[in-house]
Order: structure tokens, then C-alpha cells, then sequence
């Protein structure tokens, strides 16, 4: 068996900055709300046309490439995740092969939201420690802005995400010791639908039985119709004080159960980052787990909320500010929509 490594990481942000103060043009909100209640105080927006899910993480899959010293023809495994597809299908793996003129390898996508980048390195992790793949891809990227509501009717949700794309490169590693020492992945269904978007999909029923008067049906034609979007049912719904309660319950369970796995401690760790989900939620977590402020890394006051990219994107800073060094214990959690959560524990 052998044990895996990141080998090279990069991440890409588009050049759009959208201040607080900026979305007040759309919406009635403030620069004060959206940082006390999430501490986002800027994000970014990918170009409206010819920037996508798939361009942003074909950028960070480039440098994370170059970092691992392989080449591109070296990809024997691309793993996609992402909430924002390109497509409602296929998926963006298969158009970053594509993209990127990479060899016929297997393509994967994951739809698990803000912990598709954990549930994705995990199976990289696997395929790798089985000896089937020496260099896998993993991308997690996100093009929230196309998919917002950003009228005052969205504001609780659409202040929060942004754009931008994380990946990295897995490998073997004979180090002992070094690399991913463990993942560990959760989910429970019972709340989907609090933190959901629920169209393009099949289950027509949620917007039916809003809308009891809707004529009965012709095969075909509910996938997504001019209603859904004047009612707003098209866009993305959350509960937010649902997902806060259950995240920071879920964040530092993730965190233990690594830990345990591991027989290490919170003071073990040199470096968590968590999902950047909210600022509040990292500051619950880490009080709850007794760390320290240099134990944690956020950068959501630049990015806010990039779901699937949001752990690789703060990793990849983390590392090019000096903040994670050879040996270091490294904790990645993250909790999301369905609800799933997850966390990994590497050995830098
Ligand atoms: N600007 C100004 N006012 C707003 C905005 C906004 N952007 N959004 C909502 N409001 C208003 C509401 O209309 C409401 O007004 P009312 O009292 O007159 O009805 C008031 O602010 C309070 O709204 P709430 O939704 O109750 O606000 P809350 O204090 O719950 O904060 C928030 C909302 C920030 C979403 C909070 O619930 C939260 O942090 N939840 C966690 C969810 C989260 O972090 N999701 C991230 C994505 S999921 C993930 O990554 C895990």
C-alpha cells in the first residue's frame, strides 16, 4: 500500500473585484451587514461570457501541474468538483480534458457542494494508495455569479459566494509519515432541501405543489420554465441559521474524528482550513476547538464563499504565504449542502 501526497498545487481567481458597497447597486444591503453577519468584505466575479467553471480550473490545474514537476500527458485521473457545472451534463471533467488536450484518462465529477474538494481528494487518495494511478488531478471550481439572484430577494444568499477555481496534484509518496493520513466523509439527507438548488432537476413536485393551479403536465417542459425564475424557486435556497447550527456542530466532530484516527491532538495542528463558508462559523470553530488564531487560516473576507474551490484556493495561499512548511500537520474540514461534511488530515 502505498501512502499519497499533494504534490503541486495552484489556484486561479478572475480579475473582477465586487465590493460589499458595489452589490448595494443591485440590492438593498451594506457593506456593515454583509461583514458582520459573514465578514465578506469583497469577491470575485468571472467574465460573464468565455470565463467557466471549467476555464478557472483549467487555470489552477496548470500551475498545480507545473508545481508537481509532471506534465500534462502524466495525468492518469481527473477528479472534477464543482456545483456549477458548465453543463447541466456532461460534466466539467471531461471538458477539462478536453480544454486541456490531456490523454484519454478516466474523468470523474463530484456534485458535493462545499465538500466535493474533501470527498474528492479522498477517492484520489484511494485510487492512489491502491497503486491504480500515479498522478491524479483534483480541481474543485466554482462560477457562482451566472446562477445568483442578485435582486433584494436573494441578498441573504447571493452576498455570499464567489468565483474561483483551487486544484492539486495526488501522488505517491515513500516518505513515512508524510502525506494524507487520513479522510473521513459524512452526509445525512435529512435537510436537503435547506440548503438546495432545486433546477434544473426532476423533481418538478417542490414547484407543483407551490403552485397548485399549474396545469397538468404534458410529458416533458418542467426541467426549469419562466416561472420558477419569476418566483425565484429557481435560484438557490438556504436556511442559513439551519446550516450555521449544524455546521458548527459538524466542523469540530470532523476535526476530532481525524484527530482521533491519528492519536493526535488540536494542539497538534499547525494548520487548519476549514471550508470558507463563514467568517462566523470559522471563529465558532476554532473557539470550540480551543485553537489559536495562527491555527487557522481564512481569506473569505477576499473571496467569500467559493464552495468546491474554497479549501484549495486558501491551501494554495496558505503555502505561497509560508504558512504551511515540510512536516507540518494539516487539517482540511469542510460541511455543506445535502448536508455532507468532511475532513482530511496530511502530514505536509
Ligand atoms: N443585506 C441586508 N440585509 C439582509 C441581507 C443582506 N444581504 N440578507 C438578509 N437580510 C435581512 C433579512 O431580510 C432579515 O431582515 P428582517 O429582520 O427585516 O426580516 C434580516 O437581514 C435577518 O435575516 P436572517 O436571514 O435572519 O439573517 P441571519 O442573522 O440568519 O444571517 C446568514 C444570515 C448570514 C446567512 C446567517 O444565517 C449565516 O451565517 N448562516 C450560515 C449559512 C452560511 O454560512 N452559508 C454559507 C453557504 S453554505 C456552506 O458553505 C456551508
Amino acid at each position: 500500500m502505498f501512502q499519497s501526497k499533494i504534490a503541486g498545487i495552484g489556484y486561479y481567481v478572475p480579475k473582477n473585484v465586487y465590493t460589499n458597497n458595489d452589490l448595494t447597486r443591485f440590492m438593498d444591503t451594506s457593506d456593515e451587514w454583509i461583514q458582520e453577519r459573514t465578514g465578506i468584505k469583497e469577491r470575485r466575479y468571472a467574465d460573464r461570457i468565455g470565463e467557466t467553471t471549467t476555464t478557472m480550473g483549467v487555470e489552477a490545474a496548470k500551475i498545480a501541474i507545473e508545481r508537481a514537476n509532471i506534465s500534462k500527458e502524466d495525468v492518469d485521473f481527473i477528479i472534477f468538483a464543482t456545483l456549477s457545472p458548465d453543463y447541466y451534463f456532461p460534466g466539467c471533467a471531461v471538458l477539462l480534458q478536453r480544454e486541456m488536450g490531456m490523454n484519454e484518462v478516466g474523468a470523474l465529477d463530484i456534485r458535493n457542494q462545499c465538500s466535493g474538494f474533501i470527498y474528492a481528494l479522498s477517492i484520489a487518495d484511494q485510487f492512489v494508495k491502491t497503486g491504480m494511478y500515479k498522478n491524479v488531478l483534483v480541481v474543485g471550481s466554482e462560477k457562482h455569479s451566472f446562477a445568483l439572484d442578485f435582486s433584494t430577494r436573494g441578498r441573504a444568499v447571493s452576498v455570499i459566494f464567489g468565483d474561483g477555481a483551487g486544484a492539486v496534484v495526488v501522488q505517491p509518496t515513500t516518505e513515512a509519515d508524510k502525506g494524507i493520513l487520513s479522510t473521513h466523509l459524512h452526509s445525512d439527507g435529512a435537510e436537503a432541501e435547506k440548503l438546495a438548488m432545486y433546477y434544473p432537476g426532476a423533481s418538478s413536485g417542490i414547484w407543483l405543489d407551490k403552485m397548485p393551479e399549474w396545469p397538468e403536465q404534458e410529458l416533458g417542459g418542467l426541467l426549469m420554465t419562466k416561472e420558477m425564475l419569476e418566483d425565484g424557486t429557481a435560484f438557490p435556497n438556504m436556511d442559513g441559521q439551519a446550516v450555521f447550527k449544524k455546521a458548527v456542530v459538524k466542523f469540530p466532530e470532523v476535526i476530532h474524528e481525524a484527530l482521533i484516527k491519528n492519536n493526535l491532538k488540536t494542539s497538534d495542528i499547525n494548520l487548519l482550513i476549514p471550508h470558507q463558508a463563514n467568517l462566523r462559523i470559522s471563529q465558532f470553530v476554532q473557539k470550540t476547538l480551543g485553537l489559536s488564531e495562527d491555527q487557522v487560516f481564512n481569506n473569505i473576507q477576499k473571496y467569500g464563499n467559493t464552495t468546491a474551490a474554497s479549501i484549495p484556493i486558501a491551501l494554495c495561499e496558505a503555502w505561497e504565504q509560508g504558512k504551511i512548511k515540510d512536516g507540518d500537520l494539516v487539517c482540511l474540514a469542510a460541511f455543506g449542502a445535502g448536508f455532507t461534511w468532511g475532513s482530511a488530515l496530511i502530514r505536509w
